[in-house]
């Protein structure tokens, strides 16, 4: 069986004072969560589309899925967790207790508030999850990455061409990631900022897939109107 999981659990802080977290402002005529649910309806591989939201956020999101799309029984709205992995974990154990886990079942994950992503990333993170135990979308860094541990001097100036900016979608293998996450301490959980890193961590390798510079992830004012230009000027087309 193959899942997605629109991860919509998180109170997005960094977008400063709105009346509801990121993924129900508007661009456009909809909201940012409705523009991501459609692109995944799309396919028809996906059996449930379990979208995962604050717990006191739970009707409002059932209502506007039903407001701008309609009933359609592949769409499920569960309880997100503390953390984004905590949120993907919450869409895993849904899977778990209402559909049972088979070896091949796989997972596509992603940031509610990344509405621009295409046909193909999907396709092509669904493609090579079936090959792969984990897959991560990514685009080739532009800019030159400087790192600095202190804040202060630069520390090193890694290669560009090695370097690419991730995305999402981020695909996984479900049976794979529950117990890889299982087998990680408290304290290694929460450093974890990034699904991938915890193949990583186990020693497995992730297959890339190539995003688009549009498939921005909403954080802040300023990505809201970027969000907006790249609707009305069909940028993402
Ligand atoms: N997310 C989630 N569950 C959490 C935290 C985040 O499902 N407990 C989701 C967000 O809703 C978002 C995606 O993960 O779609 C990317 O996270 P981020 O942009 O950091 O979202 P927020 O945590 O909402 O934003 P902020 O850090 O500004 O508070």
């Amino acid at each position: 069986m193959i899942y997605a999981a629109i991860l919509a659990g998180g109170k997005g802080t960094r977008m400063g004072n709105v009346d509801k977290p990121k993924q129900f402002l508007m661009i456009g005529d909809r909201p940012i969560l409705v523009h991501t649910v459609e692109k995944f309806l799309l396919h028809e591989e996906f059996s449930r589309i379990i979208v995962v939201t604050p717990e006191e956020w739970t009707n409002y999101t059932l209502d506007i899925l039903e407001r701008y799309i309609g009933f359609d029984e592949r769409i499920i709205v569960t309880n997100g967790g503390s953390d984004r992995n905590e949120s993907i974990m919450a869409a895993v154990k849904w899977i778990e207790e209402n559909e049972g886990l088979g070896d091949q079942d796989i997972i596509v994950t992603h940031d509610a508030v990344r509405p621009f992503l295409t046909h193909r990333i999907i396709s092509e993170n669904i493609a090579s999850s079936l090959e792969n135990e984990a897959v991560d979308t990514v685009i080739a860094a532009i800019d030159t990455i400087v790192t600095s541990k202190d804040g202060k001097t630069v520390s090193g100036i890694p290669v560009r061409n090695e370097m690419y900016q991730g995305q999402t979608p981020q695909s996984f293998n479900i049976k794979k990631l529950k117990t890889h996450y299982e087998s990680l301490g408290p304290q290694e959980r929460s450093i974890l900022t990034d699904a991938c890193k915890i193949f990583l961590l186990k020693g497995s390798s992730v297959a890339l897939v190539e995003g688009e510079m549009f498939n921005i992830k909403v954080t802040t004012p300023y990505d809201l109107r970027v969000a907006n230009s790249i609707l009305k000027e069909h940028i993402n087309r």
